[in-house]
């Protein structure tokens, strides 16, 4: 159902680029990025990603933000316009619903991380890292994971401020929110980096990140890099279509959505130069997985000068990362139920993180270990053993790029060329390598990928 609702516009050009860089810049830059690159080799892993960005994401990207400029409602009901337009199935409005779907359910994850970023906030302020073994810090890691009720807290707590954040609207909410958080976690992360370059190791750093040694890239490292381009882009997840939809006219999409993914992809890399320096100065190892921030870095910060400051600054820095994702991810369902159910965006906030909070729980029991939250089978391709594992297979190595395939069907073999022109407003040459990209190259990179991860075809190494 199409409807009439105005959300109202950013105020200027700045503030969607802010927003958008707000949401593609966020756990995923600081704490998976570091990791999966220092899994998978370094350098190698860094040029395939920033490929991965360049040739699939950027021309995705820009077909989601055209999608919802177009459209100008939530995801569902901007795709539903657009294929009207079109004189296509309305039933193409399932890849605006599958976005929606994967932002809200990788949120009832990503609250959770993002508490345990914000819980460690006060664990760094308190001093529990100074001195501590590395036994200790790993038993404070797991402790938190254990502990149901902490769980809960830190997973309500995110949850109400993005809830507070969002339902005080669009200029008043999310804009404001970007704007303050935006600079100060950039100007955190420098901070960050300059402690790091001085008393880290920064030369192994540099050496680690950008000489490519291929041998250690794996196929499966290829397919890592493209999954986590669409999840740092925020995309197929409703985010930028939605927040397309309250682009000014006048702004040059491709403009702006090259300088969201540069700055999300430069923010990926000073998150890399501020974390491995203080790794490797203290011995610790590269590929120390999803505790590299967890745990690896406060056993360093713990032994060195400055660290409970530092310490802090960095978990605020993640802590504000986290939240201007956050609100991304909810925006789109709130908008839907502003159309839909005629809500006011408070009460709309409300029943989105409300909801949220209760399929979270899935994610936290499976932290925890519950029974109930126990599972054991085989889901497109791969086995999962908790909620967790399942929602997190499910949008990141499924949703994504489904969503994002479909996407670039939509718009390059489905829309009228004509409008997908007037809409993007580039010239003739830009407009034809990236309608080409759209119609032929992602569409078979992005196959061959998911094909390639149910078992269908195999290329692993
Ligand atoms: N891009 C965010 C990150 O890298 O942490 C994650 C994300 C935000 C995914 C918003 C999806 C989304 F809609």
């Amino acid at each position: 159902m199409s409807t009439n609702v105005d959300h109202g516009q950013w105020s200027s050009r700045l503030a969607f680029i802010l927003a958008a860089t707000g949401s593609a810049v966020g756990l995923g830059n600081v704490w998976k990025f570091p990791y999966i690159m220092g899994e998978n080799g370094g350098g190698a892993f860094v040029i395939v990603y920033l490929v991965c960005i360049f040739a699939i994401g950027i021309p995705v990207m820009m077909a989601e933000v055209l999608i919802g400029r177009r459209g100008r409602q939530s995801p569902g009901n901007s795709v539903r316009a657009l294929a009207l337009e079109a004189k296509a199935s309305t039933k193409w409005s399932l890849v605006g619903w599958v976005g929606l779907i994967a932002g809200f359910l990788i949120l009832s994850f990503y609250a959770v991380i993002a508490g345990w970023a914000v819980s460690y906030i006060f664990e760094s302020a308190a001093g529990n890292f100074v001195g501590a073994s590395p036994e200790k810090i790993q038993t404070i890691f797991n402790d938190l994971q254990n502990d149901s009720s902490t769980l809960i807290l830190w997973t309500t707590i995110v949850l109400a401020v993005t809830g507070l954040i969002v339902g005080k609207g669009l200029k008043n909410g999310l804009e404001k929110a970007v704007t303050y958080a935006m600079p100060t976690m950039f100007l955190l992360l420098l901070i960050i980096a300059g402690y790091a370059a001085i008393n880290g190791d920064f030369a192994q750093t540099i050496r680690f990140m950008f000489y490519p040694d291929f041998s250690k890239l794996t196929f499966s490292g290829v397919l890592i890099a493209l999954g986590h381009a669409f999840f740092t882009l925020s995309l197929a997840s409703g985010a930028m279509m939605i927040y397309g939809a309250y682009l000014p006219q006048k702004t040059s999409i491709a403009q702006s959505v090259v300088a969201i993914a540069i700055a999300d992809t430069v923010i990926a890399l000073i998150a890399g130069m501020a974390i491995y320096p203080i790794v490797f100065g203290n011995g610790l190892e590269a590929t120390a997985g999803p505790g590299l921030v967890f745990v690896s870095l406060p056993i360093a910060f713990g032994q060195m000068w400055g660290g409970i400051v530092f310490g802090t600054i960095f978990f605020v820095m993640l802590g504000f990362a986290a939240f201007t994702s956050a609100i991304a991810m909810v925006e789109s369902a709130v908008a839907w139920l502003v159309e839909r159910l005629s809500f006011t965006r408070g009460k709309a906030a409300l029943t989105a993180v409300v909801s949220l909070w209760f399929v979270s729980m899935l994610t936290v029991f499976s932290f925890t270990g519950a029974e109930w939250a126990k599972l054991d089978f085989v889901f497109v391709g791969k086995h999962v053993s908790n909620y967790f594992e399942l929602i997190d297979h499910l949008t990141a190595d499924v949703l994504l790029p489904l969503g994002g395939l479909a996407t670039a069907i939509f718009v390059a073999w489905v829309m009228q060329k004509e409008a997908v022109a007037q809409e993007l407003n580039v010239s003739e040459k830009v407009f034809s390598v990236w309608y080409v990209t759209l119609r032929w190259f992602t569409p078979i990179a992005v196959l061959f990928v998911f094909l390639n991860l149910i078992g269908l075809v195999s290329f692993s190494s």
